[in-house]
């Protein structure tokens, strides 16, 4: 495996990165919302703020956990996907992505990024395969495409499908940044067959969400952007949405009843990549 410091099969103590506790970090806040332990007062004070403006966050939050559950079980079971590209991958939490492709593939291989130094931290958590399979976390930025495929390539068979997963990222990526560039970008490095996972929280569906956005913004070391469901469609462009298209994420393919019910507010699809 890769000895260069970016590409890990081994997390750094906390102690060696920089943590940044006195401004709020979407990971930290993010966690702080599932319920766990690693955040601090900044993101404590932000993710409440949210929480005030949009009083149905921590619901659309374990929402969204439930549908990157749904996706990556869909990619391994239904299309046979055995490959993934994680970026975005937030703090380990119940499911992550190896651990639900898995139970269903022993032997599939997963790549998580994130550009968090707390996520990094806890990359030991995420670095828990199966011996079939392998996971890998490359610390990077999804802007820097060139280091994240590379760093990829190290773990993935770029000539067969790799499910590209973007839960809950794209947000982080303001306009000025080019997001649809670099999700182009990223595409294009794929095969046909490949897939595209993604979730967005949404600026059309709720006025408490956009409340929430521009409380948390000045708190933030990246404020968020959200975006409309036509804003957010066009990240797929060129590919072929499956079943039921780009919907609220508690309508994509719910194992239930009460998932389908779910106060949520995230447009949420997946697409393959047809052939050229
Ligand atoms: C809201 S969390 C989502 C976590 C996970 N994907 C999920 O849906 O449960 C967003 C994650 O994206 C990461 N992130 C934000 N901007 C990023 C960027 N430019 N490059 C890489 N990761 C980023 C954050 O550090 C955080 O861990």
């Amino acid at each position: 495996m890769a000895g260069d410091d970016w590409m890990r099969t081994e997390a750094p103590s906390k102690a060696a990165v920089n943590l940044d506790p006195g401004t709020a970090h979407i990971a930290r806040m993010y966690n702080y919302w599932l319920g766990g332990k690693d955040n601090y007062a900044a993101d404590r004070e932000a993710g409440d703020a949210a929480m005030r403006a949009y009083p149905d966050l921590v619901s659309s939050v374990r929402a969204n956990r439930a549908f990157l559950a749904r996706t990556a079980r869909y990619l391994a079971a239904g299309e046979g996907i055995r490959q993934y590209l994680d970026i975005g991958t937030g703090l380990p939490s119940a499911n992550n992505t190896h651990e639900v492709a898995q139970d269903i593939a022993p032997d599939a291989r997963i790549v998580y990024v994130d550009n968090d130094p707390i996520v990094l931290s806890h990359a030991r958590a995420l670095l828990t395969s199966r011996p079939e399979g392998f996971t890998a976390y490359i610390d990077a930025d999804l802007r820097d495409t060139g280091k994240i495929l590379d760093g990829a390539a190290e773990t993935l068979d770029f000539s067969r499908p790799v499910a590209l997963m973007l839960i809950a990222v794209l947000h982080c990526i303001p306009d000025a940044a080019g997001p649809y560039r670099i999700v182009k970008t990223l595409v294009d490095a794929l095969p046909p067959g490949s897939f595209l996972a993604i979730s967005h929280p949404p600026s059309d569906m709720t006025d408490g969400l956009n409340r929430a956005a521009s409380s948390m913004g000045p708190k933030m070391s990246e404020p968020v952007t959200l975006r409309s469901k036509d804003q957010v469609a066009r990240f797929f462009d060129g590919l072929d949405l499956v079943e039921p298209g780009l919907v609220p994420i508690q309508e994509w393919r719910p194992d239930s009843d009460l998932e389908a019910s779910a106060k949520a507010a995230m447009w949420g699809g997946v697409a393959r990549k047809p052939p050229s």
